[in-house]
């Protein structure tokens, strides 16, 4: 075999993935440089200037086996077992929705509105691999930190991710609010299942490897936020804050339930692409 190096390797990344996956040219440069990141010891600096660093053939087959995973759609945080989220990296698997940047908003709209040394009780609703809810406790050091889950392979990974970040976090398993017994919370936040379920077949193949059930949600994908809203004030503080995600095309139909439910002051805020994807409001 012809000595291996950082840039034989990166080319071997990139064509396999070009031949097996429908990507533009940006994600395929992006993953090539992911999988280079997590299977040798080097850094991002390595890859630009160093790129006549050896390779071993143990780093290649790793390498390897990681395309072979990859060609078949599966993606690479559920390769990884991992994922970034706000700067810090997670554990995640195939019960749990991978972390998405988008959401990141949620997390600076809570920035913008509570200072962060205020002792908030804050309910992240749906939480997955516990993402929105450790990154307030990681920033927000006097709260109380609720995460809650219909899924119980869901909340194993949130509860490993807590204790990652040493955060004492109370994991609750529950369909919504049913099993919710704690009250007065400052911020509910949620990032609910909203992809219309009559759509399945149009969604990219990636999203076929995650959880149906944090992905698809009835009545034209707003079914679930329906039923947060119509809940959530009751487990608010009088001015308290309900906080959610939603998709591009849903804003009016979000303002909407929020004004059904009596929601004040309520709030909807843009991503970087320009499209209206949180709504907040007031009990
Ligand atoms: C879009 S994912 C969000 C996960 C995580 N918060 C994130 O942003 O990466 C939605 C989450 O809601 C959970 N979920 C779905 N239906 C639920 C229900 N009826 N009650 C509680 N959680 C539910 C799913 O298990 C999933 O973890």
């Amino acid at each position: 075999m012809t000595k291996l190096n950082i840039a034989t390797i990166e080319n071997f990344i990139f064509q396999q993935l070009e031949e097996s996956l429908n990507l533009p040219k940006r994600e395929l440069m992006l993953e090539t440089k992911m999988i280079l990141l997590n299977s040798l010891e080097v850094t991002s600096t390595d890859l630009i200037i160093n790129k006549k660093k050896s390779v071993s053939e143990k780093d290649y087959h790793q390498i390897k086996r990681i395309i072979d995973q990859r060609k078949t759609g599966k993606p690479l945080a559920y390769i990884f077992g991992e994922w970034d989220f706000y700067g810090q990296t997670f554990y995640v698997n195939k019960n749990t929705l991978i972390p998405r940047p988008d959401t990141e908003l949620l997390i600076d709209i809570a920035f913008d509105t509570f200072d962060k040394t205020l002792p908030l009780k804050i309910l992240d609703l749906g939480s997955g691999s516990g993402v929105i809810g450790i990154t307030l406790a990681n920033h927000y050091l006097n709260s109380q930190i609720f995460l809650s889950d219909i899924s119980m392979n869901a909340l194993k990974i949130a509860k490993k991710n807590a204790a990652k970040f040493n955060k004492k976090i109370t994991l609750i398993r529950s369909d919504w609010f049913k099993s919710i017994d704690e009250h007065h919370f400052n911020l509910i936040v949620s990032n609910p299942p909203y992809i219309n379920k009559n759509e399945q077949h149009l969604v990219s193949p990636e999203l076929k490897f995650e959880p149906n059930k944090a992905l698809y949600a009835n009545e034209d994908g707003l079914g679930d936020i329906k039923s947060i809203c119509a809940r959530a004030k009751e487990y608010l503080i009088t001015d308290g804050i309900l906080m959610l995600e939603h998709g591009f095309n849903q804003a009016s139909d979000i303002l909407d339930i929020f004004k059904k439910n009596n929601y004040k002051n309520i709030k909807q805020f843009k991503d970087i692409n320009q499209k209206l994807r949180v709504t907040l409001g007031f009990k």
